[in-house]
């Protein structure tokens, strides 16, 4: 028996979903768009059964991030990495906060008053509170957002 994949092959459907990388692209590219084409290939259920092998005995900035925001998505690791951040560098809260207030204020902007109705949003964050989307299809709600972050579970 070949070593192939058990799930039977819809490259088609896979093509639609995953953007595939350029010759040029980073090796972490190309193991995204594996990893993509497997869980279109495999169907519903695929990724959430990925999802659940997630390290969360390892710090990962997203999370960490989340904690600093006063998020619920962070684990332990997350919480004693964050903690130990913020003893060297006490003011990171307020900055971690007026960066997401600034964030809010620049989407408003772009879709209030510049009439921007394709956002792009790379390094994301989880979600939380004023999420880009939220806010700006608030101000204008035809706009749409693609979210990009660095997935944990690669
Ligand atoms: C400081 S948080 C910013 C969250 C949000 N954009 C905000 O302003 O509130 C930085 C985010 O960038 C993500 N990140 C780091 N390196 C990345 C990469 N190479 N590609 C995409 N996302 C990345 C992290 O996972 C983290 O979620």
């Amino acid at each position: 028996m070949s070593g192939g994949p058990a799930y039977p092959r819809d490259t088609r459907k896979a093509a639609l979903f995953c953007p595939a990388p350029t010759a040029a692209g980073d090796g972490r590219i190309a193991a995204a768009y594996d990893v993509c084409v497997a869980d279109v290939e495999r169907g519903p259920g695929a990724q959430a059964d990925r999802i659940a092998d997630l390290d969360t005995s390892v710090a990962h900035p997203a999370r960490v991030y989340d904690y600093w925001l006063g998020g619920k998505d962070n684990f332990a690791a997350d919480r004693v990495a964050a903690e130990r951040v913020l003893a060297a560098a006490p003011g990171l809260r307020f900055r971690v906060r007026a960066n997401r207030a600034f964030l809010g204020r620049a989407t408003r902007y772009l879709a209030a008053e510049a009439g921007i109705r394709q956002f792009l949003d790379i390094g994301t964050g989880i979600p939380t509170a004023d999420n880009t989307h939220e806010v700006a299809q608030r101000a204008a709600p035809s706009s749409r957002v693609v979210y990009v972050d660095n997935d944990p579970s690669f």
